[in-house]
């Protein structure tokens, strides 16, 4: 516990304290409870790095699930985080641009939400610093929920059912601060960590050869794809250019924050988890499945001028080829993919 999270019951005892002015003093009950709730890691995997004001607790992230399936935070109330963000597709979905509000379309594919709790920046070209604050950029999106947060937050506080559930958890109204808490502790209960992949690498289950021959490749030094998608994430969450196109790229990525030319058509390396489920692939959804996306990097990229030196012509046969595809189908973790909304 960090020495900036105050839990309420050292904030209940400092306003008495106040008043009493110095004569009596406020200790610090020393048996104050750690957060409420731990959410379970998947062996392998580094601690969650949770913000001192969002520790994991059961109500904050049950009600903030509820949001997540919840229309109601679109402006006409028909379409929820989870319109893009489906459970039984990795929280991806398969339309190469989604659709938000009367059918609008934005300029990107939707990724996973696997793992989101460990993203050192948020989205592809880095921004949004924290969960938190990324709730801002579908609820305000023309092309995703056209709403704000204050008639967001009039239209909560207006709905007898919600005021009770903030108030259940917060002891608050809804409002911009409970209910990005609550979206924000939800998601990061999004995890992916029981893939075919991790039970080899736990010793409780075994590659096919073929597998196995897709793993070394994976990880060999002249396919490099491992140094970019590197375990246990598989990212490195650094902003790169994989060569997609050659010169132009109508999406300049990280290069649309920074204005740096040296960003243009950088992107966040996006996690390799349950890739065969979350089709089709890269930031414009225009490489339509794995086959294709090997032939990128078969073909050496398009050759831009930002392209990352690791990404250079492959030699693979046809059988590697296919062994790539079968090795990145046992990052599949069939647990997470069937958990029910
Ligand atoms: C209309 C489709 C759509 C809706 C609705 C939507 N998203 Fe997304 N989401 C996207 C797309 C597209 C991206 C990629 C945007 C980018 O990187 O700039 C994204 C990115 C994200 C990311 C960043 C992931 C990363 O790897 O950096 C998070 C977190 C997220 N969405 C959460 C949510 C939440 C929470 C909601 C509901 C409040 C929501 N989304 C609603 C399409 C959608
Ligand atoms: C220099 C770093 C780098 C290397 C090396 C690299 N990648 Fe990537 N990869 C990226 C980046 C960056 C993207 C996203 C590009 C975009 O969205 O335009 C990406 C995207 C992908 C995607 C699509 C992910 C999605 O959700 O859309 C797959 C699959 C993939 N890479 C597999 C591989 C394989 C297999 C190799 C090895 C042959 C490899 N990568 C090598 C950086 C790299």
């Amino acid at each position: 516990m960090t020495a900036a999270y105050l839990t309420k019951k050292q904030l209940n005892c400092w306003l008495p304290a106040l008043l009493l002015w110095m004569s009596a003093g406020c200790a610090i009950d020393p048996d104050i409870p750690e957060p409420s709730y731990s959410v379970p890691i998947p062996e392998g995997f580094p601690a969650i790095p949770y913000p001192d004001d969002n520790f994991p607790d059961a109500g904050r992230i049950a009600l903030g699930k509820e949001l997540f399936f919840d229309p109601v935070l679109s402006v006409d109330s028909t379409v929820s985080c989870n319109n893009c963000h489906l459970t039984q597709w990795a929280f991806a979905d398969h339309a190469p641009i989604s659709a938000g509000v009367e059918g609008r379309l934005g300029f990107r594919n939707a990724p996973t939400l696997a793992n989101v709790a460990w993203q050192p920046i948020m989205t592809m070209d880095g921004g949004s610093p924290t969960l938190e604050q990324q709730f801002y950029i579908p609820l305000e999106d023309f092309h995703e929920m056209a709403f704000n947060m204050v008639l967001l937050t009039d239209r909560l506080q207006a709905d007898p059912y919600y005021t009770d559930r903030f108030y259940q958890v917060f002891e608050d109204l809804p409002s911009p601060f409970t209910i990005t808490r609550a979206i924000a502790a939800y998601e990061r209960t999004i995890i992916s960590g029981n893939s075919k992949y991790d039970q080899v690498m736990r010793g409780i289950a075994n590659f096919t050869p073929s597998e196995q021959i897709g793993y070394d490749l994976f990880f060999s030094d002249s396919l490099a794809c491992s140094s970019c998608h590197s375990p246990p994430f598989f990212t490195n969450f650094e902003f790169l250019n994989n060569g997609l196109y050659e010169t132009y790229y109508p999406d300049s990525g990280r290069a649309r924050i920074t204005v740096d030319p040296d960003d243009a058509g950088k992107f966040k390396v996006p996690t390799l988890r349950n890739i065969a489920w979350t089709w089709p692939y890269m930031h414009d959804g225009s490489l339509p499945d794995l086959a294709t996306v090997i032939d990128h990097y078969q073909n050496g990229g398009s050759g831009h001028r930002n392209q990352d030196p690791r990404v250079h012509p492959l030699h693979l046969n046809d059988e590697q080829k296919q062994d790539l595809i079968l090795f990145l189908n046992t990052l599949t973790d069939d647990d997470f993919l069937q958990q029910s909304d």
